[in-house]
């Protein structure tokens, strides 16, 4: 109709550019010893250092990295910090997902008018390398956003940290980028965080899944994966629901003593040889029933990889109408049932593992059930 053709487009705005996710900061008892398990098992390089060497009295921070993965591993040197008292109460866990953005002002302006509690006004930090600008919010439980402006920044990681030697220590497995970061939040609190992602940072609604998907006769979650507009960076926020037992995610509140980040996924280009890198360095996975591999093919249709290899992994397999995924998940990487990895090559699905759950969930029962304890 000739009166659509003259209306101008819309064009939608994106108030809070993302280029990406810049690193994750944790917040850890002991750096030191973290840093040699992250580049041992998950081969990760040593890249960055500040401490009390570098002027810092309060903290310690060793920066590792492998492809884009950028993880910095924080600790207190004294009990009275708030970096100890996190670690207190949620043990070893996620305390920044800090995202690359081009202006750090603006990012921390146009989220704080809409709603966010600012945690940090924008602040330039600077050496002579140049300079970084880092502004941060609040997100669920005591979880931050913290924005990255780094163009004016030529240095390995912030002003500050010293540049640290090639790493032999560290044997890299083929880790390439974050796929997403998954939130566990409180009874009902998910679809508040969905509406936090929404209107104060612009994202969307990438899927959602609920208890009919995620559920088995005892367990259950909710789930709804928001994306920025790029769909670059993507946050899946799950909240308990429902069931007949104890849920993971109930679980994980309980030992975290709050919401936070329950696990990262880690993108590869080849799940066969990552996973088998990571086994033989000490890492552990979640294993799997030998009735999902019998059910497998069926259900997926061809794949490239061999049935007997993924088997031999433990590696899971999920198919929407644009391709498939092969992911797989790690046991808790500290005492506390909370956080994990996932690790997770695309081939062309854009699937979170919806199938791999429900069929996962009832594999793992009809093996409970054979055994008489269901
Ligand atoms: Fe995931």
């Amino acid at each position: 109709m000739a009166t659509l053709a003259q209306q101008a487009p819309e064009i939608v705005v994106d108030f809070l550019p993302l280029n990406g996710t810049d690193h994750v900061e944790f917040y850890v008892g002991n750096a030191r010893q973290a840093a040699y398990f992250y580049r041992t098992a998950f081969g990760m390089k040593l890249v960055a250092y500040a401490g009390p060497e570098t002027g810092r009295r309060d903290r310690a921070s060793y920066v590792l990295q492998q492809g884009k993965v950028r993880f910095v591993l924080t600790t207190a040197l004294r009990a009275d910090s708030d970096i100890a008292r996190h670690v207190a109460k949620h043990g070893d866990g996620v305390r920044a997902i800090a995202l690359w953005v081009d202006d750090a002002a603006s990012a921390w302006r146009e989220t704080t008018a809409r709603g966010a509690t600012s945690v940090q006004e924008p602040t330039t930090l600077s050496d002579d390398n140049g300079s970084v600008v880092i502004s941060s919010i609040a997100a669920y439980g005591d979880t931050l956003h913290t924005f990255v402006e780094r163009k004016n920044y030529t240095g390995t990681f912030f002003p500050g940290y010293r540049a640290m030697p090639e790493d032999t220590v560290a044997r890299p497995v083929g880790l390439l980028h974050i796929d997403h970061i998954v939130g566990n939040v409180g009874w009902n609190a998910m679809n508040e965080w969905v509406d936090f992602y929404s209107k104060v940072m612009g994202f969307q609604l990438y899927q959602h899944f609920d208890d009919n998907d995620i559920s088995t006769e005892y367990s259950a979650l909710m789930s709804k994966v928001m994306a920025n507009s790029t769909g670059y960076v993507k946050f899946p926020i799950n909240e308990p629901a429902e069931g007949r037992r104890k849920s993971q995610i109930e679980e994980y509140l309980d030992f975290y003593d709050g919401p936070g980040v329950q696990h990262l996924a880690l993108a590869t280009h080849d799940i066969l040889a990552t996973v088998s890198s990571l086994q033989q360095q000490g890492v552990n996975f979640l294993t799997v029933p030998h009735s999902y591999y019998t059910e497998l093919q069926e259900r997926v249709g061809k794949i490239d990889e061999p049935l007997d290899e993924l088997e031999r992994l433990g590696i899971l397999v999920d198919r929407d109408n644009e391709g498939y995924m092969l992911q797989i998940f790690t046991q808790p990487v500290e005492d506390r049932p909370t956080l994990f990895y996932e690790i997770i090559q695309r081939k062309g699905s854009r699937s979170f593992g919806k199938g791999n759950f429900k069929a996962l969930f009832e594999a793992i029962e009809r093996e409970q059930d054979a055994r008489g304890n269901l």
